[in-house]
């Protein structure tokens, strides 16, 4: 860099920038950075923090700042002992994509509160006419906006005496009484300079820890310690909503639970206990237990994270599946040899198959691609496990409030395991009594937390907002599931072990597909400029088609629809003409020759060839289509207009 900041200014700008940028996945509309000031100036009146906030995406942000802090008073040659950053990268639920409604939020001018805030706060309206009535005004239309105003009303009040008690914990704490809603919180706060007050509930937090210090502790626990070195070099402390801006500096993390609130000081660390339970009395609530708690190691290489030799997140993800899948299925599936049979090992559901087995229905609950994953394995679970099988979108659930019993088996799928609609469907699931098993792609998310049973499909990060990798694991998961709770008879045990071998086998099937990249991109390049296209699938291959036609939807801009092709002749037939690209998935199963009568029906309506393509693998040449339609079409892959990967909220 060529900036003259100084060299901690820059380090710390760096990794509040690399950690936005590893985020961005997760929304990209606007961004926001808050640091220390040494000086007087425009952006810090009376030291307050500076804040920068820019729409669009992190490289703008990145350029207005050091546009603004070259010129002005970052290029001061002080230095702190203690730095103490917040960064935020916004995708908006309240209010538009704009600077004033980008985080950090502030309490108001000299910035005395900043919060950067991931989550939705229900009640913000309530909140915010009650400030209004104590003289606060509002710039923003953000709900996140009234959680910094609260705490300046909290720390003013708490002061009107005229010293200054109150801790920067308590003010949080207090604030946090009153918010309703699912938050992920950091504070910054001119009155408590080098301190940030992190607190949550509901959204997923970590807390890294990058160099720590076994002399002070047994590696195992960990309690309001400082992060102080022998030779004196303060430690590094980080937060992050994601693991994913954590692994570049560290893999031991904390994962912060709901209800804790974390207090980073003059390089040390303190952990509370906040009880949101009725019948606590204030003084409990202003002094929370301080709680023990256990490091875990992050298992994320940074080579995952970065895209390696593919241009897009996107290309590597459906490039890697081989390796993928190979991943998802280690250690569960067992081949068998002479004395050995091929049999299905998953620890993390093994102790729940009786009652599974004993359920009046199976429910899978998903949303976008883990539905669709979902409806993939749906007969081979019917078929091996003879239960009823019923699908369900998790919001539609919710909307009926439809029956769910005690002896109901609800799986609820999904990559992050923090997705808003299956969380609350897990939620109502839960009150309603039934056995709630969990298939994620994220260790210590909300899903796998709060399910009773599941299994991890160690797909590895997935950061293309639309699924691919992560898509063809679930399948692969959930078709071990189905062997897993199907009973293992010698009437089955044929059937079973070729499903067995079939599922080993796949890695080096998908190599083979993967060599029609080329003619996929062809394909796509013959469609570049069509305005719809059409997928028909069936039996296997229903959720082909409609995953197929998500991918083109998602990231193509393209309008397009997944069709049951049994459904053909109750509407979509009067849309076929010879301009309407049409897509037929049909694969060597028992709805084969169904699908060749299809074929020949769409042909009878058309004076031109529709766009047939058999093959084994049907999903993938699917992806590849998408992907290459998308680069065609100049749009941009890994972060489609107005999509997030992971919706944490309603
Ligand atoms: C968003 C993403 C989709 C994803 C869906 C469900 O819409 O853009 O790619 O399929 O959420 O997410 P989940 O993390 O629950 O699988």
């Amino acid at each position: 860099l060529n900036y003259d900041v100084s060299r901690e200014r820059r380090y710390i700008l760096q990794v509040l920038f690399n950690g936005l940028r590893r985020l961005e996945y997760r929304g990209y509309d606007s961004a926001g950075i808050s640091i220390d000031s040494s000086a007087v100036s425009v952006h810090s009146p009376s030291h307050s923090p500076l804040v920068f906030r820019q729409e669009g995406n992190i490289e703008s942000l990145v350029k207005s700042v050091y546009e603004e802090v070259s010129a002005t008073d970052l290029n001061l040659e002080e230095s702190f002992s203690v730095h103490a950053g917040i960064a935020h990268t916004r995708w908006a639920t309240h209010g538009e994509p704009a600077p004033r409604n980008s985080h950090p939020q502030s309490s108001g001018a000299g910035n005395d509160f900043l919060v950067v805030h991931n989550g939705v706060i229900t009640n913000y309206e309530v909140l915010k006419q009650s400030l209004l009535r104590h003289g606060y005004t509002f710039e923003s239309e953000t709900d996140t906006e009234v959680i910094p105003k609260l705490a300046k009303f909290v720390f003013d009040k708490a002061n009107e005496g005229g010293d200054q008690t109150v801790t920067f914990s308590e003010v949080v704490l207090e604030v946090m009484r009153h918010l309703e809603g699912a938050y992920a919180l950091i504070f910054k706060s001119r009155h408590y300079p080098n301190e940030l007050i992190a607190c949550k509930r509901g959204s997923p937090l970590l807390l890294g820890v990058k160099e720590f210090a076994q002399e002070h502790n047994n590696g195992t626990s960990y309690n309001d310690m400082k992060f102080i070195s022998k030779n004196g070099h303060p430690k590094e402390l980080f937060l992050s909503s994601d693991p994913h801006a954590l692994v570049e500096h560290t893999k031991k993390v904390l994962v912060i639970e709901d209800g804790e609130v974390v207090d980073i000081k003059d390089g040390g660390v303190t952990i509370m206990k906040f009880d949101h339970g009725k019948g606590k009395d204030e003084k409990s609530l202003s002094r929370p237990a301080s709680v023990q708690r256990a490091l875990s190691i992050l298992e994320m290489e940074v080579e995952q994270i970065n895209k390696g030799k593919y241009e897009h997140y996107m290309q590597k993800e459906i490039h890697e599946q081989p390796e993928s899948l190979t991943t998802s299925m280690r250690g569960r599936l067992i081949r068998g040899g002479s004395s050995k049979k091929k049999s299905v090992l998953l620890g993390g559901l093994k102790d729940h198959l009786k009652t599974i087995r004993r359920s009046r229905r199976i429910v899978f609950i998903g949303c976008g691609t883990s539905y669709n994953a979902a409806l993939a394995a749906r007969p081979i679970l019917e078929e091996l496990s003879d239960i009823p099988v019923m699908m369900e979108i998790a919001s539609d659930l919710l909307d009926r409030q439809a029956p769910v019993y005690r002896d109901d088996t609800i799986i609820f799928v999904s990559q992050s395991g923090e997705t808003a609609d299956t969380l609350n469907a897990l939620e109502y699931a839960r009150e309603n009594g039934a056995l709630c098993v969990g298939i994620t792609n994220t260790v210590g998310s909300a899903i796998a937390r709060n399910t009773h049973c599941g299994v991890h499909i160690n797909a590895g990060s997935e950061i293309g907002v639309a699924s691919t990798k992560a898509y063809t694991s679930q399948i692969v998961v959930l078709a071990m599931v189905a062997l897993a709770i199907g009973a293992d008879t010698v009437s089955t045990k044929q059937r079973r072990e070729g499903i067995i071998e079939s599922l080993l086998n796949l890695p080096g099937k998908i190599r083979e597909v993967l060599k029609l990249d080329e003619q996929m991109k062809d394909l796509a390049r013959s469609l570049i400029s069509e305005q719809s296209l059409v997928m028909f699938g069936r039996g296997y291959n229903y959720a082909t088609a409609l995953e197929g036609a998500l991918k083109v939807k998602e990231v193509a801009l393209m309008h397009s629809e997944g069709i049951l092709a049994g459904e053909m002749k109750h509407g979509l037939l009067a849309l076929v003409d010879e301009n309407l690209p049409i897509v037929v998935i049909t694969t060597r199963d028992q709805c084969f020759s169904k699908q060749q009568s299809v074929i020949q029906q769409l042909k009878a309506k058309r004076s031109t060839d529709s766009y047939v393509y058999r093959r084994r693998c049907s999903n993938l040449p699917l992806q590849l289509l998408a992907y290459h339609l998308t680069v065609l079409r100049g749009y941009n892959v890994d972060q489609p207009r107005n999509l997030a990967k992971s919706v944490t909220t309603e």
